[in-house]
């Protein structure tokens, strides 16, 4: 029996997990254990993660009892939710309440959960400046998890609260990026105006959380905020200029315009951003670029993340 200390990883197959189990499999002291949470261990991800070293577990956030089952003799367990697949904030919080009911049940000593404000703490839902989604949410898929921050504390399980930031990778993933016009020059469109932006490589979040374990209890109980850079949309379109070889413009987009685009979320999206636009100070300061290069020392800027993704982004 090894006794390196467990940690357990929710989303291990996706962005944040996936980056956190890769931190802990390339850490030449092997401080911690690994074990990948899927809901189907025979998948291409989970076995190439099981090739890598990790120990590959299935278990599902809709049912505590496989979570019970994935948590117990952890350590540790870092915790996120997948709101995209169902844009459910209610449905986000039982998930929450499942993990936390695990981690509590399993005697977790340490889950690192991966939360958002409650932005109506900020814009409550009278505040007609943006629109009340699903009735009872200004931007759902940052107040599901938000609210959801107390479920852990109410059953006394040890957290940190880790605050992302807007993964770099959606340029890639989520059609974020530079979009060519009828002339040829490429625009990148994003609701900001001139403010600044928190942002990320969505691999550097699970290395960042992987700094969180190596710190030991220091950091529970705490609410830490991460990003790699905080960047103007003029700023991000000049880094892709340079990237690119080719010029790329910025477009301000209106939160309105953004809201009535043709996709599923756009609202929850423009309102989101409307958001970090009029509260970017208190949300920037949230993520503190030195706390983030200090648990993460390979943190990427906007550039180092260009210089390895470039090709990926499709502009045409
Ligand atoms: N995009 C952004 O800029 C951004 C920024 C900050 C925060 N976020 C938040 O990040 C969250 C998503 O994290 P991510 O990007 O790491 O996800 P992701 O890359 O989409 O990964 C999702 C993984 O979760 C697993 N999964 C899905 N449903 C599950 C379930 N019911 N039970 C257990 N596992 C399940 C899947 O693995 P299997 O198929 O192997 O089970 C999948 O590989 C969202 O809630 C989003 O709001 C996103």
């Amino acid at each position: 029996m090894s006794d390196t200390k467990t940690i357990a990883v929710i989303g291990a197959t996706g962005a944040q997990g996936g980056g956190l189990v890769r931190a802990m499999l390339s850490d030449p002291d092997r401080e911690f254990s690994v074990r990948a949470v899927t809901r189907d261990p025979n998948s291409d991800t989970a076995r190439a993660l099981a090739e890598l070293g990790a120990e590959v577990v299935a278990a599902d956030v809709d049912d505590v009892e496989s979570l019970k089952r994935a948590f117990d003799g952890a350590y540790g367990a870092f915790c996120v939710t997948f709101f995209w697949e169902h844009f459910s904030p209610d449905k986000e919080a039982a998930q929450v309440r499942n993990m936390a009911t695990a981690a509590k049940e399993a005697g977790v000593e340490h889950v690192i959960w991966s939360t958002l404000e409650d932005t109506r703490q900020w814009v409550p839902l009278d505040d007609d400046r943006m629109p009340t989604l699903m009735e009872k949410y200004k931007v759902p898929h940052f107040d599901g998890k938000g609210a959801s921050d107390r479920l852990f504390d109410e059953l006394g399980v040890p957290t940190t609260f880790l605050l992302t930031s807007f993964y770099w990778d959606n340029l890639i993933h989520f059609g974020m990026g530079p979009q060519p016009g009828e002339d040829g020059s490429l625009t990148f469109a994003l609701p900001m105006g001139d403010k600044k932006l928190p942002g990320i490589a969505a691999e550097d979040i699970g290395r960042c959380a992987f700094g969180i374990f190596k710190r030991g209890s220091e950091l529970i109980g705490e609410r830490v905020g991460i990003a790699g850079q905080h960047l103007t949309g003029e700023e991000m379109a000049s880094a892709l200029s340079s990237a690119l070889g080719r010029e790329v413009k910025y477009s301000a987009v209106p939160f309105d315009v953004y809201r009535s685009f043709d996709f599923p979320g756009a609202d929850d999206l423009g309102n989101m951003f409307q958001f970090k636009h009029d509260f970017e100070d208190m949300f920037c300061g949230a993520r503190d670029l030195d706390f983030s290069r200090s648990i993460n020392p390979a943190l990427k800027t906007f550039d180092g993340w260009l210089a390895e993704n470039k090709e990926r982004l499709q502009v045409g």
